[in-house]
């Protein structure tokens, strides 16, 4: 059975601090409340703090900087990501994206966060996914930068903030990156943030509309970054 956002919340003990975890008054079932609940579900996830940047889960209200972002990064972001569905920025897209990305919480499957200067401007995202349980104690890390914040530090401050709340919080073991041969920004990040190169996969991800061979990459708990 699925987890309810209650439980999110006890899974998570650093819960909000702007205390606001508590669920919005229930209307009468519809399909309105389903929505209110999945807020009440993003709000468990605490915001983490890092050096001149805040990462916190989306909300719906992040619409309009967020479109806006991807939209003007459209042709910096592409070669690096798995093609964008035509209708990617639009807000019902935005809005699927946010109920996906309430299921994967709620399961325990994935975290998303928006990353946010201090001054609040949405700058870029990070997500952790892909956690396997059992064994494994594993996630993926996913991330992005709107073009005209690239290269400022904002992404090594966010991952050094994510680190953490995986190997703390969530009591993970193991962080794995996967970037193309030649993204030196990506492989740059990695290694300065204390990921250590691993291996290579060969058409590991389809980026870009092709199934693209990949570095991988690798922190764990034991190698003390966090
Ligand atoms: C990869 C990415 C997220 C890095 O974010 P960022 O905020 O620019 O990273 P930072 O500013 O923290 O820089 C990290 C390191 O990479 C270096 N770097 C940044 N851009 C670089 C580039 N184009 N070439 C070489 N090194 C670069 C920085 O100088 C820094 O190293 P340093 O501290 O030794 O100087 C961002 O460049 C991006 O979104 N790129 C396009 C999409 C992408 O590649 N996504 C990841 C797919 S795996």
């Amino acid at each position: 059975m699925r987890p309810s956002a209650r439980s999110g919340a006890s899974r998570l003990p650093n819960a909000s601090p702007s205390g606001s975890a508590a669920a919005p008054p229930r209307p009468e079932a519809g399909p309105g409340w389903r929505f209110f609940r999945s807020l009440a579900a993003a709000e468990t996830v605490p915001t983490l703090t890092g050096d001149g940047v805040k990462l916190r889960t989306p909300q719906m209200a992040d619409y309009p900087a967020w479109s806006q972002l991807r939209e003007e990064s459209r042709a910096f972001l592409q070669p690096w990501e798995p093609t964008w569905p035509a209708d990617d920025v639009s807000r019902l897209a935005f809005r699927k994206r946010l109920k996906r990305y309430v299921r994967e919480l709620e399961s325990d499957q994935a975290y998303p966060f928006f990353v946010f200067r201090a001054d609040g401007a949405l700058v870029g995202g990070v997500t952790v996914s892909q956690i396997r349980r059992g064994v494994s104690q594993t996630c993926s890390l996913g991330y992005w930068m709107g073009a005209g914040h690239a290269g400022r530090g904002h992404m090594s401050a966010a991952v050094k903030a994510l680190a953490p709340f995986v190997f703390q919080t969530l009591k993970l073991r193991r962080v794995e990156a996967a970037c193309l041969p030649h993204n030196q920004a990506s492989i740059r990040l990695l290694e300065k943030s204390g990921f250590k190169r691993e291996g290579y996969a060969r058409e590991y991800l389809c980026i870009d509309g092709r199934w693209q061979d990949h570095l991988l990459y690798a922190l764990l708990r034991s190698d003390g970054v966090s």
